[in-house]
């Protein structure tokens, strides 16, 4: 089985430095240790009020790390000339208010289709690997191949979030959309809201390649620096996967 990729999103390091201004924490250093710490990918968020990462972050990012980029931006022509600009490994596309606190919820890829499909073709034209931020919901994973992407990012949010009966039922909508990807030919990730708590099943979960967390890792390094925050993210996503295995 393949090995699951685990994207650092470091957002939160530039929250933090943004708090008081200046350049302190340094995502940038925040991306070394995270590839020291086992990580697959860097994730950065450019938001279009640029609350925490900002342009220069990801002239950065883009020539001073080795680890592939993964840019989350919004469908909007200035996030397609940045991007174009530094051609980052791969670009997912989420939907932005600005009057969120983070992503709320995934792209309806349904309503959107003719807008959407002009930023995938012109992003994979660059050689970018294109993925959309969705809801687990069939749906969107039709219209998602429909429109030409190659990759969706299933929003893990509201399985995180709910409790008891609602967390199974939340969890069984994972599965099946990510084994709806796999039969569509949708490369599948997963991400939001992930926890210690919250990666294990999640992981168990095969057919998905990749996970993206961000503000669990941030908040835990507080406690246990970055290094060690990530380190055993990264140990539960592989116990996970191996426990499959000897299944
Ligand atoms: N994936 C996407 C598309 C996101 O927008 C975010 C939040 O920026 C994440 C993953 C990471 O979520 P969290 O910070 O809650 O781990």
């Amino acid at each position: 089985m393949k090995r699951l990729r685990l994207g650092v999103n470091i957002d939160h390091v530039a929250t933090i430095r943004n708090a008081r201004g200046g350049g302190l924490p340094d995502p940038v250093r925040a991306a070394r240790v995270a590839a020291e710490a086992g990580a697959d990918g860097i994730t950065a968020h450019l938001r279009e009020d640029r609350r925490h990462i900002s342009d220069d972050d990801i002239s950065r990012l883009s020539q001073e790390i080795d680890l592939p980029l993964n840019l989350e931006m919004a469908a909007t022509d200035e996030m397609l000339q940045i991007a174009l600009r530094h051609k980052p490994h791969a670009v997912c596309l989420v939907p932005e208010n600005r009057q969120e606190l983070t992503t709320e919820g995934g792209l309806d890829v349904m309503r959107g289709q003719s807008h959407l499909a002009r930023y995938i073709k012109k992003l994979a034209d660059a050689g970018c690997r294109v993925s959309l931020f969705v809801d687990p919901d069939v749906d969107q994973l039709v219209a998602s191949v429909a429109i030409g992407a190659p990759v969706v990012e299933l929003h893990t949010g509201s399985y995180c979030s709910a409790v008891g009966d609602q967390r199974e039922s939340e969890f069984v909508r994972l599965i099946e959309a990510a084994e709806q990807a796999e039969n569509l030919g949708l490369e599948c990730h997963a991400g939001h809201g992930l926890t210690y708590e919250t990666v294990g099943r999640v992981s168990e979960i095969h057919c998905i390649a990749e996970l993206n967390i961000g503000h669990f890792l941030i908040g835990q390094a507080i406690f246990v620096g970055l290094g060690e925050s990530i380190r055993h993210m990264r140990e539960l996503m592989d116990a996970a996967r191996s426990s499959l295995e000897s299944a």
